[in-house]
């Protein structure tokens, strides 16, 4: 039951990647679930969204990110370099019927995109394929998590647009991978390209790489009520019940609303869940969860 990792990934930005980690994440913790945000994106948007820039700046500082940790790994070399003790915990500033979100960050910063640069080019250097790196950090990553699972209810990881080593690396650790889409032209063309690249073309068919556990899921995000976005939805969920599908599409679909906007802009102030999540955005929420819970338990 416990430690369940759901990765949110697209190769397409803003399509609502952060805003689906936040949202699901605080309302899978008002709901009593121990939550950890694990922020891969040198952006650091699930970081400051949820420890404010000015407490994010000192995490840095301290080193309690996950890029020094990789750095201090991969680079440094100490095998002794844990990253559990970089998880910040009670990092909320949510509170739900008088008590504190129960929610941890792993941090990231915009040092991640050196880090992961300079890992990859000196490991392809001492001659390691780019196969054989993915499948060391999925050890390293998979090895350090697994006290830290039992620590927590769900895991979710916030991928960086693209495809980057550890966004390959959290696709095979997950769970659920979650994949956010707007239900537009170039979205879906680029949803397809994302699951034939990772699910079935030739990075996942031909390496010896473990195979992601079950078929990307679908959220519908930032939906219109255009004739354009209407069509393409009703795509997707025909392509989705296809017998040769490459994916699943939650019946959840999160609407373009601007309550969601400013509940990812809420760090200054000690909101309640239902004061963050305005507007009916809170009952979305709570429909993608139970669809999530049953995915991972079945019920
Ligand atoms: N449902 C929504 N309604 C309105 N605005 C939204 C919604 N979802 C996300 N946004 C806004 O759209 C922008 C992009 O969202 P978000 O950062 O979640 O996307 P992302 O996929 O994580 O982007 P990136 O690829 O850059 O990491 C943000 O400004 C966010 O506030
Ligand atoms: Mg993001």
């Amino acid at each position: 039951m416990k430690g369940k990792v759901i990765a949110v990934a697209n190769m397409k930005g803003g399509v609502g990647k952060t805003a689906t980690v936040i949202g699901l994440a605080e309302s899978l913790a008002a709901r009593g679930a121990d939550t950890l945000v694990v922020d891969l994106d040198p952006q650091a948007n699930a970081s400051i969204c949820l420890a404010g820039d000015q407490f994010l700046k000192t995490i840095i500082e301290q080193g309690n990110t996950i890029d020094a940790f990789l750095e201090d790994r991969f680079m440094r070399g100490q095998k002794d370099a844990a990253l559990e003790k970089r998880i910040r915990t009670n990092i909320s500033n949510v509170t739900h019927l008088g008590r504190q979100l129960p929610l941890a960050l792993l941090a990231s910063s915009s040092e991640l995109r050196l880090v992961e640069r300079n890992m990859i080019f000196t490991l392809t250097k001492s001659g390691m394929s780019l196969d054989r790196i993915v499948e060391a950090l999925y050890q390293i990553i998979k090895d350090e998590l697994k006290r830290t699972r039992k620590s927590y209810d769900y895991i979710l990881f916030d991928c960086a647009p693209g495809i980057s080593v550890l966004t390959e690396v959290s696709i095979r650790l997950a769970n659920l991978v979650i994949v956010p889409t707007i239900p537009d032209f170039l979205s879906t063309y680029g949803l397809k390209s994302f699951c034939s690249n990772l699910w079935s073309g030739p990075i996942a068919s031909q390496s010896n790489l473990k195979q992601p556990k079950r078929l990307p899921h679908v959220l519908i995000t930032r939906r219109r009520p255009t004739r354009d976005h209407e069509r393409t939805r009703v795509r997707l969920r025909s392509e989705s019940a296809k017998d040769d599908t490459r994916f699943s599409v939650f019946a959840t679909e999160i609407p373009e609303r601007a309550a969601i906007a400013q509940a990812l802009g809420t760090i200054h102030v000690h909101p309640t869940f239902s004061q963050k999540w305005r507007d009916g955005t809170d009952i979305m929420l709570a429909d993608l969860v139970k669809e999530v819970r049953e995915v991972l338990h079945g019920s």
